[in-house]
């Protein structure tokens, strides 16, 4: 649905006549029809201007950029504008109009495409009851709430039927709560449209909830790019370390330390007690998860595998899950999980394998809170709501 081959953008810094700013450097990008794709990426990475030369508010230097099979870099001014009905954006800050009513803000993305005002009173009661805001047509946007002012961009968005929506930070404004009924409401516009979603974000849980594939960007790059599930697989994923934090020690003495990652139905595998039981061994985990993403089912944990592990690493690769050795930065210096572990503190010496003061591991270190010593607190999960 959006396919992008070799974009570049560069601004020229004010006043520094020989400066230049490479905010787009060479990026290719394929979003499929009815996918929600996430740019994940630093301020200052090049996102917004990634996303504003998509819909050709920013012209790119060089690349080509095709939305629904149309080249848009080809198009002249008229045919531009016609093509832009079929894209639609929500932005951060919502920029709607203050002087107009709700109604008057979805009718206003109309009224510049030429629809007549019957037909647009009908569209407008349309649109503001796809995105929950019946009953709320008169108010003005300084009598809603940040949700609400945001469900008014997004159904002004929609006005004109968009194939493809494009969002800038939409939620980084709202509370958490807001922000799920808001991720909530694209996901749901995402199946029942077909919408195709291409969104920036910093935020972890918007990728979490709703996207399906995900780049990160860089300086003006991807550093990586594809479906969600699978760069959960790739060693080195900055995404996997984004959406799975295992803050927890990268070395045990006498132990191998790895990280395992599991996606689809394999995350709902007992494979942790599976391969205890079946090599007779002790696993433990250092930190891990195992969630429900906009993705499936995927699971990463960081574990401690007695001596070298390698039968224990055999096996579970056999079952289908990634095996790799925990990036040494991802130790953050310092932190006090892993403090406690370096080599020659007093506590370290108390870890060796199959000693019996391993089960005071978890004492004073968060990372393993979750199995601190002797009586470890059970509970009924709650119903989700
Ligand atoms: N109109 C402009 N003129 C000059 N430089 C610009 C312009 N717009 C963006 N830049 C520069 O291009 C680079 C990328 O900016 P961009 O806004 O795309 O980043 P971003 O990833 O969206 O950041 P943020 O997360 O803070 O919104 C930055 O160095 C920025 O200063
Ligand atoms: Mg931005």
């Amino acid at each position: 649905m959006i396919e992008i081959k070799g974009l570049r953008k560069t601004y020229r810094a004010k006043g520094r006549r020989d400066r230049e700013v490479v905010a787009v450097d060479g990026v290719d990008l394929t979003v499929g029809e009815g996918d929600v794709f996430g740019v994940l990426g630093r301020s200052g990475a090049g996102k917004s201007t990634l996303l504003r030369c998509v819909n050709m508010l920013e012209r790119p230097d060089e690349g080509s950029v095709s939305v629904g099979g149309v080249e848009l870099t080809a198009l002249n001014r008229r045919r531009l504008r016609l093509a832009r009905h079929g894209i639609g954006m929500i932005h951060q800050h919502f920029a709607l109009l203050s002087s107009r009513t709700v109604a008057g803000n979805v009718a206003f993305a109309l009224e510049v495409t030429g629809v007549s005002r019957a037909e647009r009173r009908t569209r407008v009661a349309e649109l503001l009851e796809l995105v929950g805001l019946d009953g709320r047509a008169d108010a003005y946007p300084s009598q809603l709430s940040g949700g609400q002012k945001q469900r008014v961009g997004i159904a002004r968005a929609l006005a004109a039927r968009p194939k493809v929506l494009l969002s800038d930070e939409a939620t980084s404004a709202l509370d958490p709560e807001t922000t799920d009924s808001i991720l909530r409401l694209l996901l749901d516009l995402n199946r029942r449209l077909g919408l195709t979603v291409l969104l920036i974000t910093h935020e972890m849980t918007v990728v979490k909830r709703i996207c399906r594939s995900a780049a990160v960007m860089r300086d003006g790059r991807f550093v990586e790019s594809g479906a969600v599930a699978d760069l959960l697989h790739q060693p080195g994923s900055e995404l996997a370390r984004d959406l799975f934090p295992l803050d927890a020690p990268v070395s045990v003495p006498g132990q191998t330390v790895v990280d395992v990652t599991v996606g689809g139905e394999d995350a709902d595998v007992p494979l942790l007690s599976e391969v205890s039981r079946r090599l007779d061994i002790d696993v433990q985990v250092l930190a891990g998860s195992v969630e429900t993403l906009a993705a499936g089912r995927a699971g990463r944990w960081r574990l401690a595998l007695p001596g070298d592990g390698a039968a224990a690493i055999h096996y579970l690769r056999s079952r289908g899950a990634s095996v790799s050795t925990p990036p040494v930065d991802s130790l953050s210096a310092g932190s006090p999980a892993a403090g406690s572990f370096s080599a020659g503190s007093p506590a370290a010496g108390s870890f060796s394998a199959g000693s019996p003061a391993a089960g005071s591991f978890s004492a004073g270190s968060p990372a393993a809170g979750s199995f601190s010593a002797g009586s470890p607190a059970v509970s009924t999960p709650e119903e989700p709501s």
